[in-house]
């Protein structure tokens, strides 16, 4: 019978590699707390409605990258999530979390979007979003911008660009559209078909274009910040201010314009050049429309989502890569009765919090040695006849020359620490 295989762009990350995995979300798990995030879960399946609204018809997500179907027994459309703050802002109106003040919330899980499958681009993918709802001032935009820097170091990743712009109003936004609109239209001649295609769905999104011949039209277009006013310019200064007084460089890209339409003023990247392609690691911005759009009273907010396939890319790269833990001991026995025996042993260790291997599968004990020795355990545990008739174990160190001894049942407990730290 043929072999049936994971769906393309949907990966399986195998025990090696779920290792980085597992150090990496720990590290996030702790920075998130730290900074004053608390996490929330919601469904990965939504209704289709609440991504067309959030992230906006005009976007490619929304035009060709979901995962939609139509629930007959519900009648019901139905979305896997392409991504993670429509879902935590619609779960925060639904149970009116912000009754009592704002909110600094963080989620984590995988996301779905049909994309042309290549490296670093993946139809099922994992982020960890942080939201900080209610806060309408530049200084929470900082905050989550010199979070991450500090989270790069933290991993010990060098070379990560913030790359920052600011979009203003959206009353600010329609003025530039028009001018836009008129200056694109003006060179239409020299628009590809994409850009044409966007011209009145969403032209802001052609500034981002890669074709030679259309950055030439985008070149001399109408700047969308000579059209901010006072307050949209102080929000930005302001949040210049800060990420100068933290030491986070950045680089102005006044093309960064993000691939959701749910951004105001704030939004920024982080880059890799390290990853080809696709580099940006993590994306956000400020969306102090989305909770009207949503259907809930108005609410500023701003947060962030981190690429984790990316970023544990990246860590696989660097030498700071965690090591896969070995566990502290492997048990092994042989004879009649000493299964029992090993296993209280092994038991009464891992409630002492030792990592504790037991052999299974049977052999003789050579080849259970070698097992053993490939765990990377640091010492082997032996049970033979002889040591249940004495109610012993056989301590074997295997990283270093030391002998091995025999300890008596009652204290191997107690003296395990002592043999590790031996080595
Ligand atoms: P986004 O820029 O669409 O933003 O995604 C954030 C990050 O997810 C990207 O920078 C990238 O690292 C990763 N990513 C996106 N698509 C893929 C893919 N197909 N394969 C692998 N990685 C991918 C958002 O999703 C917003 N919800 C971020 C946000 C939160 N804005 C405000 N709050």
């Amino acid at each position: 019978m043929s072999a049936i295989q994971a769906i393309r762009g949907m990966n399986d990350v195998l025990p090696d590699e779920a290792a980085l995995w597992l150090a990496f979300e720990q590290i996030v798990e702790r920075w998130l707390e730290r900074w004053g995030y608390r996490n929330i879960r919601v469904p990965l399946v939504e209704h289709t409605a609440l991504f067309r609204r959030a992230i906006g018809e005009a976007t490619d997500i929304v035009e060709k990258e979901m995962y939609s179907w139509r629930d007959e027994l519900n009648d019901e459309e139905l979305t896997l999530r392409p991504e993670g703050t429509a879902g935590c802002v619609r779960a925060v109106i639904e149970h009116n979390l912000l009754y009592d003040g704002p909110k600094r919330l963080w989620y984590a899980g995988p996301m779905y979007r049909h994309e042309r499958p290549q490296k670093g681009r993946y139809r099922q993918f994992h982020q960890y979003g942080a939201e900080a709802i209610g806060y309408p001032g530049p200084d929470v935009d900082a905050e989550l911008i010199v979070m991450c820097a500090r989270l790069w170091q933290e991993l010990g990743l060098e070379g990560i660009r913030l790359e920052l712009n600011t979009i203003g109003s959206p009353q600010e936004r329609a003025r530039h559209r028009t001018d836009l609109v008129r200056h694109l239209e003006a060179h239409a001649e020299m628009l590809d078909a994409d850009a044409k295609r966007r011209l009145h769905t969403n032209p802001l999104r052609i500034l981002d274009s890669k074709n030679p011949t259309v950055q030439q039209v985008v070149a001399n277009a109408p700047d969308l910040m000579t059209y901010l006013g006072e307050q949209s310019r102080e929000h930005f200064d302001g949040l210049r201010k800060l990420l100068a007084a933290a030491n986070v460089e950045y680089v102005m890209n006044r093309k960064l314009v993000r691939g959701l339409d749910y951004y105001n003023g704030t939004v920024f990247e982080w880059v890799s050049d390290r990853l080809g392609a696709q580099g940006t690691v993590c994306g956000g911005g400020r969306y102090d429309g989305l909770f009207v759009l949503l259907g809930g009273k108005p609410a500023p907010a701003a947060g962030f989502a981190i690429g984790c396939e990316r970023v544990v890319a990246l860590l696989k790269g660097s030498n700071r890569a965690p090591a896969t833990p070995c566990p502290d001991a492997y048990v092994l026995q042989q004879g009649e009765g000493t299964l029992e025996f090993a296993f209280g042993i092994a038991d009464a260790l891992r409630s002492a919090g030792y990592a504790v291997v037991q052999h299974a599968g049977g052999g003789s004990l050579r080849s259970q040695m070698k097992k053993a020795d490939a765990s990377g355990a640091a010492l082997a545990l032996i049970i033979g006849e002889d040591e249940l008739r004495a109610g012993e174990v056989t301590v074997k160190p295997l990283r270093d020359a030391r002998a091995q001894l025999r300890v008596a049942r009652a204290t191997i407990v107690g003296r395990l620490s002592e043999f590790l730290k031996g080595g």
